[in-house]
């Protein structure tokens, strides 16, 4: 289906007035609005509605088999998502981290259409921190259902060109923000059985959720290879540059060496190689692509930047990446959760 596209520009993150009411009259009509959030760009559509559902695994080229995140800007658009009173634990996770990237699930109510949960029983809610999110949903006055605005396969998109330049023409509207702050995807935690169980990482990590809840126990499907993930998401191969990727882990020194080691066995045999570095070890390197996602101490910069950096890798077309790996601790778990799909789980550790 080709869609006349309307794009609009927001720089500074503002919104304006009268572009945020072409946003939400388009929600309202049963439309596709793509718009930034703080984690990543969000491909958005009538959460009450399966006709407008079905558009957004449409556009992304999606299998329907994967559930939506529905994003809201009101605890009464919760309440009305799910079956349940609002727990106490619930309660506190709110008042600790929306708006914000924290996902929970619930089991769902009846208003909550199947192809939004992809006939599932629980239903994925979040309230994002980012304005033109925000005042998108509260003025179309419906909760939104949005997965990340890729091309299914391809990375989540964490600038306005990533969107632009994937999704003119099959989406209604797109609003071009600023980069996305946090640039993963959100914390997936489910709140619908016994204990909670977090189902993707991301933004508010482990130990955040601890400090709350106590014990939070991880999805077997995250660590275990042979596990299938409780989020069905999770099972697919995202992200991956075209190239093979291999990330080596080990000390600074080790994993330099290693690198230039397999780069040169590499372009020995004729290969064009590019290395994914910290910016804080870029200078290691003695390959002719370096690109630098951020420095080694600072996770967040990481975060913000490592989805733009397979991006821009992948459209140098070359035979082979090799990765540095990062910390494995706080928001590292999730970018290192993102490289590994990224590199198909190929790691040397050195
Ligand atoms: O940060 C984010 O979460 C972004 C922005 C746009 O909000 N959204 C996002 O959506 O990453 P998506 O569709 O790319 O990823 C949603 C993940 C998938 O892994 C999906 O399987 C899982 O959440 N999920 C959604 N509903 C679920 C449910 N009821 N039970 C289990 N997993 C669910
Ligand atoms: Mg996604």
């Amino acid at each position: 289906m080709e869609f006349k596209t309307h794009v609009y520009y927001m720089r500074d993150g503002v919104p304006e007035e009268k572009h945020i009411e072409v946003g939400a009259k388009t929600i309202r009509a049963g439309g596709t609005v793509i718009f930034p959030t703080e984690t990543v760009y969000g491909l958005g559509a009538d959460a009450l509605s399966d006709e407008a559902a079905a558009k957004i695994y449409a556009a992304k080229g999606r299998p329907s088999d994967n559930p939506l995140i529905v994003h809201i800007s009101s605890i009464d658009m919760l309440v009305y998502l799910i079956q349940e009173p609002i727990s106490e634990p619930v309660k506190r996770l709110i008042e600790k981290f929306w708006p914000g990237p924290l996902t929970m699930i619930f089991k769902k109510s009846g208003n909550v259409p199947d192809s939004v949960t992809a006939g599932l029983d629980t239903v994925a809610v979040r309230m994002p921190d980012h304005e033109i999110a925000f005042e998108l949903i509260k003025k179309s006055g419906r909760p939104i259902a949005a997965p990340s605005a890729n091309r299914s396969g391809k990375p989540s998109p964490t600038r306005g060109n990533h969107v632009v330049s994937e999704m003119v023409g099959r989406v209604d509207v797109i609003f071009c923000g600023d980069d996305s702050r946090v640039g993963l995807e959100s914390t997936v935690l489910d709140m619908s059985g016994e204990i909670p169980t977090i189902l993707r990482p991301g933004g508010v990590t482990k130990e955040q959720l601890e400090e709350v809840l106590g014990a939070v126990r991880v999805d077997r499907g995250l660590t275990e290879e042979k596990e299938t993930p409780k989020a069905p998401g999770m099972k697919y191969a995202h992200y991956a540059p075209d190239a093979p990727m291999y990330i080596v882990k080990g000390s600074v020194e080790n994993a330099a060496r290693k690198i230039n080691e397999l780069a040169k066995a590499a372009e020995a045999e004729g290969k064009k190689v590019g290395v994914l570095a910290t910016s804080t070890n870029g200078h290691l390197y003695d390959t002719d692509i370096v690109i630098g996602f951020g420095k080694s101490d600072d996770l967040e910069e990481i975060g913000s930047n490592i989805f733009h950096a397979l991006r821009e890798i992948d459209s140098m077309r070359l035979d082979v990446i090799f990765a540095e790996a990062v910390d494995e601790k706080g928001i590292g778990v999730a970018i290192m959760n993102r490289m590994k799909k990224a590199a198909a789980n190929r790691i040397i550790e050195v």
